[in-house]
């Protein structure tokens, strides 16, 4: 099989596709919110609008946490507790764009 410039374009699309995979799936990496006492506000908050098992399959799968009103309180009590951030920690607004809840 003799492979063209067109074969060579195509393979370079798959090679660029596999490598935009693996370099977003190596973000996964930035430690959960951790599901103890302390972070159960953020749960309860982010949480407490969801459909119930007997709700609509349509609410069910639309349904969002709502992260924004979590995050109002993440920064306030790790700054009271004092628990550090690393050196070089990112732009520390909407932490769950970043720290997933555990499910
Ligand atoms: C009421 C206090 C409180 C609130 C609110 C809170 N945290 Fe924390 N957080 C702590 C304390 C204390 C620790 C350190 C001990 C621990 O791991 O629980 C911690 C640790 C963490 C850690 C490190 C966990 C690890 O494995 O080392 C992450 C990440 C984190 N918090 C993210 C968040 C985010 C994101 C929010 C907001 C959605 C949040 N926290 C809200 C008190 C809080
Ligand atoms: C742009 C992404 C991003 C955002 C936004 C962000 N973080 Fe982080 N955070 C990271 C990364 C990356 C690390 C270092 C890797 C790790 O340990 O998770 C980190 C580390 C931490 C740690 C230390 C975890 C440990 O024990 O090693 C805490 C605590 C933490 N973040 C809390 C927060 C809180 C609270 C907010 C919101 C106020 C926030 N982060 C917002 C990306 C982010």
């Amino acid at each position: 099989m003799k492979i063209d410039k067109r074969d060579w374009l195509f393979i370079a699309v798959i090679v660029a596709v596999l490598g935009l995979f693996i370099g977003i799936s190596g973000k996964e990496k930035t430690k959960p919110v951790p599901n103890d006492q302390a972070h159960k506000i953020t749960y309860e908050t982010a949480f407490r609008n969801t459909p119930g098992p007997d709700a609509s399959i349509f609410k069910r799968a639309f349904f969002k946490p709502d992260k924004k009103g979590a995050e109002v309180y993440c920064e306030p009590c790790h700054k009271e507790k004092g628990v550090p951030f690393p050196p070089n920690h990112p732009a520390k607004n909407r932490c769950l764009l970043c720290h997933k809840f555990k499910q």
